[in-house]
């Protein structure tokens, strides 16, 4: 079969479905590719790489399978042959008349923003790619906007405070934004109702703010956002209005699923920010997630506050945007193609090609059955011994362990036994000094054992006690060198010790 790349109709579109490295993979799955003029020029991807890459240059739409970004034109639609496979983002969910349009035609067409979010599709998961390019971007965008650094600096004109960033909604594109604006040197903070988020907003250097007087229903059961009722709304509002008093950016990610955007920052919040702080609305697109955010636009409000609405974040890096969409397209491409003989097979038994399929071969089929998906955390299993539940490796065969430790043991103290008598006593230290280790350094986390190396600097101490010994020799090369010493050992010491502090201050919760 031929496979046709279109290049996108909307006016500033620069993404391209198949880039070049796509097309070598796909025609390994025994497909031809086609790419239309110009079609990745905008990406990176001239027509001439295309042709390296083994495909075709000229028009997509008579192709068997039509690969694309944003849905095709009407009159494209009508240059599509009949029994064409259309693959691309359709919105079948929000624009029921482009489905009705689809359904006029003999084709088949499957929309991948309607890949079901479950593990098993996170490869084909464009929305998800689309995501984290967003959120990357739209701290970007704010750090454009921002007339200030994100990192705090201490130069020789002045001390510069490190920029304060709240996202708001800590879902693929939340964690994304905070990861780069962490990354920048900002000061970072994340909300969201969904509490199992707290973890991941830490691990990549952000505070997790909760709600006030949590409850256990504020939390959504299938880990999916839902609509929060009015009292969580009103403790939320509170700490936004607190945040917009104190942080000079903020990023808004606030979707549910199938719902218009909570509203989370009032036109009041951002009244209270200080001039030239921005807000980035990334909900923009779905109604908002800020009073006064003009989807697509850029707005300064009376008091110098920029709010960002563009809709085209992940499109406003289109190398990076084709890339991982490309790749989602060839994982869902070897999915349709399982003897990789280049035809492509639709099969409606698969959850996944199902919840895709808007119209088959004309035949409406929008909307699907209903997917149960859940991002909840599985819930361990209940475990009798609190060391088993943290180390089931270990638990695993204890009997084979304890009789590895004592054979070691033996081991050590045969040698002890055996070995000259000067040596017995090093050697006895040293056996010590293993089975001590081993239980010190064994009982400490993982995580902390980065810290724990930093301590240990503190063995530098014996070179001290050796200098002090030393400096009092009468010589004066040997105080000279001592003190040299004393002095470059202690920075070691203390060195470790502050590097150390600094760790942990990491693992404290706030
Ligand atoms: N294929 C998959 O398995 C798959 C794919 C995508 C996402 N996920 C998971 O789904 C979850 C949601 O991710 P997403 O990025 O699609 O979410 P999303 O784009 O639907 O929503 C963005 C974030 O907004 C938050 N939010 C909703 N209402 C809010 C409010 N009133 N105030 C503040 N925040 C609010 C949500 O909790 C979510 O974190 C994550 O756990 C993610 O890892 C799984």
């Amino acid at each position: 079969m031929i496979i046709g790349v279109l290049k996108e109709d909307p006016p500033g579109e620069q993404r391209v479905a198949v880039t070049p490295d796509t097309v070598t993979e796909l025609q390994k799955l025994g497909y031809e590719v086609v790419v239309e003029p110009g079609a990745g020029a905008g990406a990176g991807f001239p027509d001439d790489r295309y042709e390296a890459a083994g495909a075709a240059v000229g028009s997509a739409t008579a192709a068997d399978i039509v690969l694309g970004v944003n849905p095709p034109s009407p009159e494209r639609l009508d240059a599509l042959r009949p029994g064409t496979t259309l693959i691309a983002l359709l919105n079948p969910r929000l624009d029921p008349e482009f489905v009705e349009e689809l359904a006029k035609r003999p084709i088949t067409a499957l929309s991948l923003d309607a890949v079901p979010r479950i593990s098993r599709a996170q490869s084909f998961d464009v929305l998800s790619s689309m995501a984290n390019i967003a959120g990357y971007r739209a701290v970007i965008e704010a750090a454009h906007e921002f007339g200030r650094f994100f990192t705090g600096q201490v130069t020789a004109a002045g001390k510069v405070p490190p920029a304060k960033v709240l996202v708001a909604g800590a879902g693929v594109a939340g964690l994304a934004a905070i990861g780069a604006a962490g990354s920048l040197g900002a000061i970072v903070r994340a909300t969201d109702p969904r509490p199992e988020v707290a973890d991941q907003v830490r691990s990549l250097g952000g505070d997790y703010l909760a709600v006030a007087d949590a409850r256990p229903d504020d939390a959504p059961d299938t880990g999916y956002a839902k609509e929060m009722s009015d009292d969580y709304n009103v403790r939320a509002a509170a700490l936004y209005a607190d945040q917009c008093r104190d942080v000079d950016i903020i990023v808004t990610t606030a979707l549910i699923p199938g719902r218009p955007a909570p509203k989370l920052i009032t036109a009041e919040m951002v009244a209270t920010m200080r001039p030239g702080s921005v807000i980035v609305d990334m909900a923009a697109a779905n109604g908002g997630n800020v009073e006064g955010t003009v989807p697509g636009e850029r707005v300064v409000t009376a008091n110098g506050v920029v709010i960002l609405g563009y809709t085209d974040l992940a499109g406003r890096l289109p190398a990076q945007a084709s890339q991982l969409y490309g790749t989602n397209l060839l994982n869902l491409m070897k999915l349709m193609t399982p003897q990789r003989d280049g035809a492509l097979v639709l099969d409606f038994d698969d959850v996944v090609q199902r919840s895709m399929t808007v119209v088959r071969e004309g035949e409406l089929t929008w909307p699907p059955p209903p997917v149960a998906v859940s991002a909840a955390p599985v819930a361990a299993p209940p475990v009798e011994h609190e060391a088993e539940a943290e180390a089931p490796s270990r638990a695993a065969n204890p009997a084979l362990r304890r009789l590895a430790a004592a054979a070691a043991a033996a081991g050590l103290f045969g040698l002890v036994a055996l070995s000259p008598a000067a040596l017995q006593v090093h050697l006895t230290v040293f056996a010590l000094a293993i089975v001590i280790g081993y239980y010190v350094i064994g009982n400490v986390h993982h995580a902390l054992h980065t810290p724990l190396m930093s301590v240990t600097n503190a063995i530098s101490g014996i070179i001290v006690v050796g200098a002090l010994v030393q400096i009092s020799a009468g010589n004066a090369a040997i105080t000279v060198l001592s003190l040299a010493a004393i002095l470059l050992a202690s920075i070691n010491v203390f060195g470790g010790f502050a590097v150390t502090r600094r760790m942990l201050a990491m693992f404290v919760r706030s």
